[in-house]
């Protein structure tokens, strides 16, 4: 924490609450289960995504990758690519535009690249896959057979590619994203040894891949010399100006970027590689050009999930309370991105214990840049922790679910703030019942059904409550009683457009119908990264403060002789299509009422969002219990899910139809981490050897069970609306459901993801 921050966090922390959100129990257009506007284009085929806009004068680009892990360029022949049909240039760092190192999202808040190298400026090459060349021609296939025909001489360097032989060289960085890595308190390591019951294990995670349906694309165009337009599949458009303007020596407003439809985006849609290779190629050529990578440049030129060997182990008493709780471990990255993974994060808050110790370690390896992933950190760190949680279960003979809820703590474990709203207790109990969790569990290895054995599963689920600084939203209100709403947000499929329609129209008094809401491009008021499952908090407190400025706009067009002369903005409420006195709802205006005395169309205003020091004084989390039934093949030691319930706490739902769809695609997401997503990295080259999704298994409609969802609903006081992010809680959990279950099915504890069958064999 900066100095700054540190005195912000200090005094948010004395200074009494903020007046609840008083739309928190709204539910006229909030809380509805409306269908998603981008439904209906998506699947016609009308909405436009980033791989579809076509300028005038269209070049396409490809890459040429460096097949070495570590050293130099030697040499580039590009004589047979430059002869082929159709090519327009040939780019390499000897001829490449000059660019500076973008500025990277880890170290500035501005910042969307995942890594501060420079991009293809000298002959160094950090990783197998790295760029290496650009060709640009009159078609793709043209562009793709002339990479074919670059030939690249390396001058190699001995690379570090294994994680096992860098392991003790790790490095123990300070911080882990902005928090002190290490937390103690007490003697972790004595009260474990001194407990009656131990549990202490290492669990391993592999690397994962964002498989997004959208690969990603940037189709860049300059208008001139000093503007430039990017059609870029990103999550974070505002982060992505900047740093294109900063790398291509611009400012900010000469760069536009857009993306009205985005096709799926997990954490790693940023500034990489290809977005900048784009805005140079089309300076290079004069031309407009497309640059979008192939399945397999989504394993090699951008970067996924890191690998982690973790240790969670706990001390406890025979009733299962904690006298000691550790979850430490590794993970690789790279010394240029700044990114751990903060599988710490969950044992920080989940459970009370007498003595803590969280800690992690990393060490640097010749790779493409490790990056978010949906739940970075909580997806893989509770995998280890509800795992060992499981086993205490087992040690003590205690039910998993009667555990956690002695263990539930009164105050955040690691930081001693009271949580803002935690209701996962209440979760757990309604998800048992629901599921049919029984009341005395069948010891594990006993439910055979056929040739399969069965069992079931249960782990906690959690994500941080996140609201970033920084988003700012304009209203439109025409006296007709239609609103426009902007922000420069991110709709990768999760319903923003229509959540955030709901919003306005209830926090207006409007109809549903009537909002409309505009997002995908930087020319609209900025809005933060769609990231950390933040942004849905994030644009409600903007859209709310524009709503605050509206009302004092409209108020002081009121004239004398209306029911609402003299009233303040804190004695009226908006609701059918008006502002209405709070002490008699029966007298006020409409806008189209107020708005035809001072003889104006349209009102507009724009605003920015409160800061987020809701977060400075309360911990903030979401919670969810996953329930899971296996099946495992007692021949083969297939593992198929058969069952699913998540039971979610997660604040206020706005629309219970998009809320279960971010559920269950989480859910997927994790079924995928769990049991066959898996990146496999040749450690003798630094290469993936299964880029693609053929040997890249990621679940499919036969590998998913019916997914049941089911919520609290119990809004946040401190909260807009009452909410929190729901993007990635979802997938969090997951693994040790199914880890769980598959051990209460054969009695196999497996610590090592995916759980694939040559794991079980042995033991069957
Ligand atoms: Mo997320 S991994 O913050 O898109």
């Amino acid at each position: 924490m900066s100095l700054v921050e540190k005195v912000i966090t200090a005094v948010a922390a004395k200074l009494p609450d903020p007046p609840a959100d008083p739309l928190i129990g709204a539910e006229r257009v909030v809380g509805r289960a409306l269908p998603r506007r981008d439904g209906a284009q998506k699947v016609s085929g009308a909405a436009r995504f980033t791989a579809e806009f076509h300028p005038p004068g269209l070049a396409y680009a490809s890459l040429v990758c460096s097949t070495i892990a570590r050293g130099s360029v030697a040499a580039v022949d590009a004589a047979e690519a430059q002869r082929a049909p159709g090519v327009l240039a040939v780019i390499t760092h000897a001829n490449a535009p000059r660019m500076a190192a973008p500025p990277m999202m880890m170290s500035d808040p501005d910042g969307a690249a995942m890594s501060n190298l420079p991009v293809l400026q000298d002959a160094t090459v950090r990783w197998n896959g790295q760029p290496v060349a650009v060709v640009v021609a009159g078609t793709q296939l043209q562009a793709d057979h002339a990479a074919s025909l670059v030939r690249v001489t390396y001058q190699e360097e001995p690379a570090t590619l294994s994680f096992e032989k860098a392991k003790p060289f790790a490095r123990t960085p300070p911080k882990v994203m902005r928090e002190p890595n290490e937390v103690a308190i007490g003697d972790a390591e004595a009260a474990l040894r001194a407990a009656a019951v131990q549990v202490d294990a290492v669990y391993t995670t592999p690397r994962y891949t964002h498989n997004a349906l959208e690969l990603h694309v940037t189709t860049a165009q300059w208008l001139s010399d000093d503007e430039l337009v990017v059609h870029d599949a990103s999550q974070s458009l505002m982060p992505t100006r900047h740093t294109l303007a900063k790398a291509l020596g611009l400012r900010d407003r000469q760069v536009r970027v857009l993306a009205p439809f985005v096709g799926g985006a997990f954490g790693n849609k940023g500034v990489w590689n290809h977005t900048l290779l784009a805005c140079a190629a089309a300076k290079a050529t004069g031309r407009p050009v497309r640059l979008a990578l192939t399945r397999e440049q989504v394993f090699r030129v951008v970067g996924g999930r890191t690998l982690s060997e973790q240790r969670v182990a706990l001390g406890a008493r025979a009733d299962g309370r904690l006298d000691a709780l550790i979850h430490t471990g590794t993970t690789a990255v790279v010394d240029h991105n700044l990114f751990p993974e903060q599988f710490s994060f969950p044992a920080r808050h989940l459970y009370a214990a007498d003595a803590l110790l969280v800690r992690q370690h990393v060490v640097d390896l010749d790779m493409v840049a490790n990056t978010a992933m949906r739940a970075p950190g909580e997806s893989i760190g509770t995998f280890a922790l509800e795992s060992a949680i499981d086993e205490l279960a087992v040690a003590c003979a205690l039910d998993p679910v009667e555990l956690r809820r002695r263990l539930e703590p009164a105050r955040d474990p690691s930081s001693g703030k009271d949580f803002s709203s935690r209701h996962v207790v209440e979760a757990f109990r309604r998800g048992a019942e629901r599921f049919g969790w029984p009341a005395q569990r069948p010891a594990p290895r006993t439910q055979r059904d056929g040739d399969w054995w069965v069992g079931q599963g249960v782990a906690m689920a959690t994500y941080p409550y996140y609201r970033m600084p920084g988003a700012s939203a304009r209203i439109r209100l025409h006296a007709d009683g239609r609103a426009v709403v902007q922000a420069s947000a991110h709709e990768m499929g999760m319903g923003t457009a229509t959540v955030q329609a709901q919003h306005a129209a209830e926090r207006l008094g409007l109809a549903y119908e009537d909002v409309t809401f505009e997002y995908g491009d930087t020319d609209l008021p900025p809005s933060p990264i769609a990231g950390g499952s933040a942004q849905t908090a994030s644009i409600l407190a903007a859209v709310t403060a524009a709503s605050e400025r509206l009302v004092e706009q409209m108020l002081a067009y009121v004239r004398s002789g209306s029911p609402l002369w003299g009233a303040r903005p804190d004695d009226v409420r908006a609701h059918d299509g008006g502002l209405w006195r709070l002490d008699d709802p029966t007298k006020g205006e409409t806008y189209a009422a107020i708005l035809a005395r001072v003889d104006r169309d349209v009102v507009e205003v724009k605003a920015d969002a409160a800061p987020p020091l809701e977060v400075a004084k309360y911990s903030m989390h979401s919670y969810g219990a996953q329930f899971c039934e296996v099946r495992v093949h007692a021949a083969t030691g297939e593992v198929r899910v058969a069952r699913w319930l998540g039971s979610f706490d997660t604040g206020r739902i706005l629309n219970p139809r998009t809320a279960r769809s971010q559920f269950r695609g989480g859910i997927i997401m994790g079924i995928g981490m769990a049991l066959m997503e898996e990146s496999q990295f040749d450690e003798r080259s630094g290469r993936f050897m299964n880029a693609s999704l053929a040997d890249y298994h990621v679940p499919v409609h036969a590998d998913v069970p019916a997914i049941d969802v089911i919520w609290t609903d119990r809004p946040d006081p401190h909260t807009p609306l009452g909410v929190h992010g729901i993007g990635e809680i979802g997938i969090t959990g997951c693994a040790a459901a199914i880890a769980n279950a598959v051990h209460h099915a054969v009695g196999v504890r497996v610590r090592s993801l995916p759980i694939t069958l040559d794991k079980l064999l042995p033991a069957l």
